[in-house]
């Protein structure tokens, strides 16, 4: 595992053209916690949803309602069913299918504007359906050294950045998986753009960011990569 580990990390760095990030690492998070309300979920035909899909490069200048936000995340990210796997009665699979069932994946949350989430940064805890505070403030100008195009920073008012635990994954496979992790990735993202179309909701993948910026901002541990972004609020 410590050789995948550490073999894919300077794949990691030599593909972002920088080199590997050797800062002091945090401990687990222990802030506040924010719990999201239970909703139904969307009444949208999936077929049409697909069909009205667009990337946004414009959003409300309003904050992003809650109702919203914890719907997105709900069936987008959240867990969709218990089964007994990993060595434990119940192991929790998600909306969005992961390689092998693992918990690889994480989404953060970077909030400039929702109703009922002060701005700072967040982890989503997808079992108790969470968000538990990494650190508070507006993360604008954090932001504005993240994207390449820093009017997604400025505009947008909720950022989601989707993780790879690599600890976890190679734990498990082999380094080959460091492939398999970024398509985790476009899957949630797939199911990000899903609900949030039938959500009503402006969304936009993002590909775009520096890589040493944003875990630098997500104080991301050693054993955790950034793989995508995506900006969402309400539609202008
Ligand atoms: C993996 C992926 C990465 C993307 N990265 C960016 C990006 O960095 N910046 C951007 O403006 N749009 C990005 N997009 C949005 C695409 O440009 C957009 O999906 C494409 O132009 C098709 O438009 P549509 O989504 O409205 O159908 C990305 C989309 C995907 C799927």
């Amino acid at each position: 595992m410590a050789d995948a580990l550490s073999s894919a990390k300077a794949v990691h760095a030599m593909l972002n053209g920088q080199s590997e990030d050797t800062r002091d690492r945090p401990v687990q998070p222990n802030g506040p916690r924010i719990p999201l309300p239970d909703l139904e979920p969307p009444r949208a035909d999936l077929v049409a949803t697909l069909v009205q899909r667009r990337s946004a490069a414009k959003f409300a200048d309003r904050p992003l309602d809650m109702a919203a936000l914890s719907a997105l995340l709900r069936f987008a990210l959240g867990v969709q069913r218990f089964v007994q796997a990993q060595g434990v009665d119940k192991h929790p699979l998600g909306m969005a299918p992961s390689a092998g069932g693992l918990l690889c994946l994480r989404a953060y949350l970077l909030v400039r504007q929702a109703d009922g989430v002060p701005p700072g940064i967040y982890r989503y805890e997808s079992v108790s359906h969470q968000l538990i505070e990494i650190g508070p403030g507006d993360p604008t100008a954090g932001l504005t050294e993240v994207f390449l195009q820093p009017e997604f920073a400025t505009n947008a008012p909720v950022t989601i950045a989707l993780t790879a635990r690599l600890d976890v994954a190679f734990t498990q496979y082999p380094l080959r998986h460091y492939r398999t992790l970024h398509v985790d990735a476009g899957v949630a993202v797939q199911n990000l753009y899903t609900v949030g179309t039938a959500l009503g909701l402006a969304c936009c993948a993002i590909a775009a960011f520096d890589d040493r910026a944003l875990g630098s901002l997500l104080c991301l541990p050693d054993s955790e990569i950034a793989t995508m972004l995506f900006s969402v609020g309400q539609k202008p």
